[in-house]
């Protein structure tokens, strides 16, 4: 296997292997989880992807999200993430499908609303336009390395509060369903996420962060946004320029990214598998301490 870096301090392609191979092989799915611990974004090209492929590859690495209801794919092990509707025609772009896609190009981390956080998410191409719809990606380790030394610390104290609805309605006011709402109450997580393989810890942030515990909202949202600005600033980011076969996976603890717009009338299907952390992934100290005492 060749490692090839391709991001500003993270970030690799991983030449001379397949996702069918890492299903397979015990030897060769630590090594890769040991490059995702270190690198945070892998890159697979010129892979056969199928469903059977990516669900195999990503059980792997722990289990997996089930959909959760309003998304394409609810109840299943897979996120449909497609602007064709099901007339097979591509969505108008004032439709829900065409708002809930341009939620996606706000600066995120997969599943931080949910009750179990995200270790990792897997996205394949199948259909991409023929130009723009890359995917971005910063490293919130970086970032927060970047800090000074007493915010850090601040930081590694500090919890936030994180909602599906609050990222949605900065689209539109009421794109998060109540059927969304209903099954999606805010969650709250530390704001520094510490790997166990490597001690190595990271901003914790996405759209979905609304608040600060112990802060006054303006206040909370304001430090949100600085620090979502901090870790985003000019020449930090990889962009992924996807090609049919692309499949790439990254870490939800140490790194953020958005979609990046494509034409509307271009035709664009993803698939994305989502590994749930484990205690083994340090999500233990991510809860506040009254959870960590009720559960
Ligand atoms: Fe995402």
């Amino acid at each position: 296997m060749d490692i090839v870096p391709l991001g500003p301090g993270f970030a690799a392609e991983l030449r001379g292997i397949t996702l069918a191979a890492v299903a397979a092989d015990d030897a060769l799915y630590r090594e890769t989880r040991a490059l995702l611990d270190e690198h945070s974004v892998l890159v697979f090209r010129d892979q056969a992807v199928t469903d059977e492929v990516q669900l195999a590859f990503s059980r792997r690495f722990g289990p997996l999200e089930v959909t959760k209801v309003g998304s394409d794919g609810a109840g299943t092990n897979l996120v449909i993430l497609t602007t064709i509707g099901a007339d097979g025609k591509v969505a108008a772009p004032d439709s829900r499908r065409a708002l809930r896609n341009k939620a996606n190009h706000l600066w995120h981390t997969d599943s931080t609303f949910k009750r179990v956080p995200a270790l990792a998410s897997v996205l394949s191409a199948r259909i991409m336009p023929a130009q723009g719809g890359e995917t971005e990606y910063v490293s919130t380790r970086l970032a927060f390395e970047r800090l000074d030394a007493d915010l850090r610390k601040r930081l590694n104290n500090s919890f936030g509060w994180h909602d599906y609805a609050h990222s949605r309605g900065q689209i539109a006011p009421d794109l998060a369903s109540p059927e969304e709402r209903a099954a999606l109450p805010p969650a709250c997580w530390r704001m520094v996420w510490t790997n166990p393989a490597n001690g190595r810890q990271a901003l914790y942030l996405a759209s979905h962060a609304y608040a600060i515990e112990g802060m006054e909202k303006d206040e909370g949202l304001k430090l949100l946004g600085q620090l979502t600005a901090h870790a985003t600033a000019p020449g930090t980011s990889y962009v992924h320029q996807w090609r049919a076969g692309d499949v790439v996976m990254w870490d939800n603890r140490a790194t953020m990214h958005r979609g990046r717009p494509w034409p509307a009338h271009e035709a664009r299907l993803m698939v994305r598998t989502t590994i749930s952390a484990t205690a083994a992934d340090g999500l233990e100290s991510m809860r506040p301490p009254s959870q960590q005492a009720a559960e």
